[in-house]
């Protein structure tokens, strides 16, 4: 978790950094810091709260104060999702050792760091901090007092007393032109500017000043420094091994794409940019005459996935829900037998490999530790290993021995919305192609699913048109303590993420239930003030969602029904009723997402939530 940024070059550092840190605040935003190399001294600003706090409190200083504190070519900072101690300025980073030579800002967990704190208290460091960041600051000026080395080889013999994962940067006052970096689990890009780095959690903070990046590896440290006025850039293996130069990327995001847009929020605008995600995310790959999808990054592997005999699909939140749809669709299409986990479980259980065994990890930001680390356990058991990722050159994206991207730019509100429902279409895809592929399904049977998969987009702008009907419905039920999400089937998994939207952003408690289910315990909690969002399009479940929606009038529920365009049906039975286009089955989930999403986006508003970045959240959680 957290966001790292740094810079070294010639311009003065403190506006590039924060700059950056707000374009990381997705990855925490309780509190935020930064630390500038001022002429061998250092400036060090921490504040509780998100980057506005520490940026107004910048923007406050006088003119005087800016020059005197500010001025810095070199600086580190970072924004928190707290893990080791509450969020506080004390807790926030960048972190001082003890004699103030060495700052540092840090995304991960020391794991062994109580361990390593009791050794340094014996010794006689104070903490000022509850972090276990603050132990590896004072970790490395132990290292580098005793061992009277370089900056850089103090962080790289530190970084072999720990246990944990970490992306760091490391600057000193006794080498005032030199950045340590160094990563193990978490991730970090440096960008490659002229005569000046810029670096980040991801690229997002770096697009607009240079579009080339080097991606670290895991193990590796990267060291610049200033020699005759030129910046060198160095990279070495924790274990002391001189690393070639990787391969410079070339980033292809735009500026625009991270910005709102004209939108309130990034939620409300990424809600609305789901025709054209799901546009780019099919753009190319339906293959209409044959009936089938194309997939170029799963060419080199066709051999083994037409011999798989077994799947798992690993995720973490939204990821896991469009999981439990791709389980449905996978294998009704394709005849694999497919199983969703959470990667946090898979990776500890100890279960049996199936033979000839493949894992599906499906991850918006590529970072999930939780997801990462299932695979690296797929790995290890010798099974196929696929991602369906959005954040291209991500750590799951490297990691996979084959994936799928999403295509559909960044998406920044912690609330996934256009990275799920691609997410879902992309399952249901790669269903059509594994199931072609092992004569499973006929051309017939999958141009029809095509076809209407080519008119999903038509499909969400005419939800996303009656958005009002929705924003109307937000202010009659804002109010509501609880809300069942209910569903059967593909919609069981829909449910379940039209829940995790509400609650997430309104924190409203809120349930995802398969209808089913709710007559087995949960109808219980029913009365007159609980709202039941039911999905019953007209399908093969309609009449037995029908009888789920009886059950809960008969109870004095509410119920807010969500069906096809033209069932005037429900009307007398439902107290709100929600229409989504006329599709197959199969498809239905993508556009009952999309009301779902509006609707968590306009409670939240009602009642004057930080939508973009509901509390206690990141989106992206590099930690386990
Ligand atoms: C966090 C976010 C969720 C997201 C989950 C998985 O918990 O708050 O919105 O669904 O991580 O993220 P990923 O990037 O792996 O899809």
């Amino acid at each position: 978790m957290c966001g790292i940024v740094g810079y070294i070059g010639k311009k003065e550092a403190w506006p590039i950094l924060i700059k950056g840190l707000e374009r990381l605040e997705y990855r925490g935003y309780d509190s935020a810091g930064i630390a500038l190399m001022n002429d061998r001294a250092f400036f060090v600003c921490k504040k509780k709260g998100k980057v506005v706090e520490l940026s107004k409190f910048i923007k406050n200083l006088n003119k005087e104060e800016i020059k005197k504190n500010l001025s810095g070519k070199i600086g580190i900072a970072h924004t928190r999702w707290a893990t080791h101690g509450i969020p506080s300025d004390s807790n926030a980073h960048p972190h001082l050792s003890n004699d103030g030579t060495i700052a540092i800002v840090h995304n991960g967990i020391i794991e062994n760091y109580l361990s390593i704190k009791k050794i340094l208290i014996n010794k006689g460091y104070k903490f000022k901090s509850d972090t276990d960041t603050e132990v590896l600051a004072n970790l490395i000026e132990d290292v580098k007092k005793h061992a009277k080395v370089s900056i850089d080889e103090a962080v790289r013999l530190a970084l072999n007393e720990v246990n944990g994962a970490y992306a760091i940067l490391v600057i000193s006052k006794e080498e005032p032109d030199t950045m340590v970096i160094a990563k193990l689990g978490s991730p970090v890009v440096i960008g490659v500017g002229k005569n000046e780095f810029f670096i980040a959690s991801d690229a997002t903070p770096i697009i607009e000043h240079t579009k080339k990046v080097i991606y670290l590896e895991d193990g590796e440290m990267a060291v610049i420094n200033n020699k005759n006025k030129k910046f060198n850039l160095k990279i070495k293996t924790i274990t002391d091994k001189t690393v070639k130069i990787p391969y410079i990327h070339q980033l292809k995001i735009k500026i625009e794409e991270l910005e709102k847009g004209g939108f309130p929020h990034f939620m409300l605008k990424e809600i609305f940019e789901q025709p054209e995600s799901l546009r780019n995310t099919m753009r190319g790959r339906i293959v209409l005459e044959k009936g089938n999808v194309k997939f170029g990054g799963l060419e080199k592997f066709k051999k083994e996935l037409e011999n798989l005999n077994h799947l798992t699909i690993v995720g973490m939140g939204t990821a896991r829900f469009a999981g439990l749809i791709g389980e449905y669709a996978i294998e009704e299409l394709s005849g694999i037998r497919t199983k969703v986990e959470y990667g946090s479980e898979f990776t500890y259980r100890d279960v049996a490999t199936p033979y000839r065994a493949g894992l599906i990890a499906i991850s918006q930001s590529g970072e999930t530790a939780d997801t990462l680390n299932a695979i690296k356990k797929a790995k290890r058991d010798k099974m196929l290993t696929l991602g369906v990722v959005n954040v291209i050159g991500s750590t799951i994206a490297r990691e996979v021995d084959a994936g799928i991207y999403n295509h559909i730019g960044p998406e920044t509100a912690v609330a996934s919305t256009k990275a799920s429902t691609s997410q879902v279409l992309l399952l249901i895809m790669l269903a059509i192609y594994l199931g072609r592929m092992r004569g499973n399904l006929s051309k017939n049977k999958s141009q029809e699913i095509l076809k209407e998969i080519e008119k999903l987009p038509a499909l969400v702008e005419i939800i996303l048109k009656n958005s009002k009907h929705i924003k109307q419905l937000a202010k009659k039920y804002k109010k509501s303590e609880n809300f069942f999400f209910l569903g059967r089937k593909y919609n069981t998994g829909a449910a379940m993420e039209g829940a995790l939207k509400l609650k997430e952003c309104s924190y409203i408690h809120a349930e995802g239930c398969n209808s089913a289910e709710l007559k087995h315990g949960p109808i219980s909690l029913i009365d007159k003030d609980f709202p039941s969002l039911v999905i019953a399009p007209i399908d093969s479940m309609y009449e037995k969602n029908k009888s789920h929606i009886q059950e809960i009038k008969a109870r004095g529920g509410i119920v807010i029904a969500l069906t096809t365009e033209g069932n005037k049906e429900l009307n007398n039975i439902a107290d709100d009723v929600i229409y989504i286009p006329k599709t197959l089955e199969i498809l239905t989930p993508i556009l009952a997402f999309v009301p779902m999403q509006l609707l968590a986006y306009y409670i939240s508003v009602e009642r004057g939530n930080d939508v973009d970045k509901p509390r206690n959240l990141a989106k992206s959680v590099t930690v386990e």
